[in-house]
């Protein structure tokens, strides 16, 4: 029995020396250790064996199988690893701990996205202008006129000198220049009029010379709304900023217009909503921004007939709204680009 024991064993340890590539090991493994394999048959056996002679057989029958799959991890070691089944991956087990920083989008450019998606429901495409401007856009075409306050030097980043230069260059200081550059747009893309409604909103970077503080920065972001059709009124104005709220701000959302002046507007106002900005928080009023019926010399200006087309527009600063929202103290915060605080939003 020992040597029928030793025979097969170097029997099996012969043909394990020819098999060249792991699925030969795996073949190999089911003809000689399994359960029709040489030594389970001798196993099968040793109820024969005489009693004495069984803890002998039994130990040589187990050592030659040791010796076997003693084998037969060597030469998977030596073929190199191999992708087994028996190694399903674990989904369970705890991922590699990311090291690098994750981006994500600014908070203001998130508000802003966020404001032109509401609007967007409510029909307004969202349109662009430069940022560096000039004074026909910025100021002449809005119906500001050379004396008025808003176009002095000192309250202006001027490019060009605006008191020598026939169209000085400047970075704009309201968004209500988009409202010029897509009126003029539509109207050259007619022919030199108007012959389709506009419905725009405008969100963008301005600049002033502010005196830096915890309200006021010398560059933040406004959006313009523009809506020109022919039979629009205040209602709509009033019913689309009141929509926009309770779109944006919940359903318990209000919205009121005190009188003001614009130059580019008649009649203007100033509009309040009356929102609540963080869910922990009751619903309050805040001053948003300033809104009127389009004058008809802005609309005259830009080519188009006042007698056709009436709108309203209005114009906002995002910045409030995303500290009111966010719990931000400090509109240096926004811009200081601490990765301590723009990692918290
Ligand atoms: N451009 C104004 C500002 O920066 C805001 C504004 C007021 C925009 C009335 C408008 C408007 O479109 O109709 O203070």
């Amino acid at each position: 029995m020992l040597d029928a024991i030793n025979a097969a064993r170097d029997t099996s340890l012969a043909s394990l020396a020819a098999a060249a590539d792991h699925a030969a090991l795996d073949a190999w493994k089911s003809a000689n250790l399994g359960k029709s394999g040489p030594l389970a048959d001798l196993m099968g056996k040793l109820r024969d064996v005489p009693k004495d002679q069984k803890p002998a057989v039994g130990a040589a029958l187990n050592a030659a199988r040791a010796a076997l799959e003693q084998a037969l991890e060597a030469r998977r070691a030596s073929l190199g690893d191999k992708p087994s089944t028996d190694e399903l991956i674990d989904v369970t087990e705890p991922g590699f701990v990311q090291t690098w920083a994750q981006g994500r989008r600014h908070i203001i450019t998130r508000v802003r996205d966020e404001l032109g998606e509401v609007f967007a429901r409510m029909g307004f495409e969202v349109a662009d202008g430069p940022e560096l401007e000039d004074d026909e856009h910025n100021f002449i075409k809005l119906n500001i006129p050379p004396a008025h306050p808003a176009r002095d030097p000192i309250d202006n980043f001027y490019v060009d000198d605006p008191r020598t230069s026939a169209r000085p260059r400047m970075l704009r200081s309201q968004t209500s220049t988009v409202q010029i550059r897509v009126m003029e747009a539509a109207v050259a893309a007619g022919g030199g009029k108007l012959t389709a409604p506009i419905k725009i909103v405008a969100p963008g970077r301005v600049y002033r010379p502010d005196t830096v503080d915890a309200t006021h920065s010398f560059m933040f972001h406004q959006i313009e709304g523009l809506y020109l059709d022919r039979d629009v009124s205040m209602v709509d104005l009033k019913s689309t900023l009141l929509h926009f709220a309770r779109a944006y701000f919940g359903k318990d959302a209000e919205v009121r217009l005190r009188p003001s002046f614009f130059p580019f507007t008649e009649p203007s106002a100033e509009f309040d909503m009356k929102i609540r900005l963080r869910p922990e928080q009751p619903v309050r009023w805040m001053e948003l921004g300033g809104c009127g019926m389009v004058h008809p010399n802005v609309l005259k200006a830009c080519g188009v007939d006042p007698e056709e087309w009436r709108g309203f527009a209005f114009g906002f600063g995002i910045e409030r709204l995303a500290m009111g929202k966010y719990g931000i103290p400090d509109i240096r915060m926004l811009f200081e680009n601490d990765i301590r605080f723009l990692q918290q939003l």
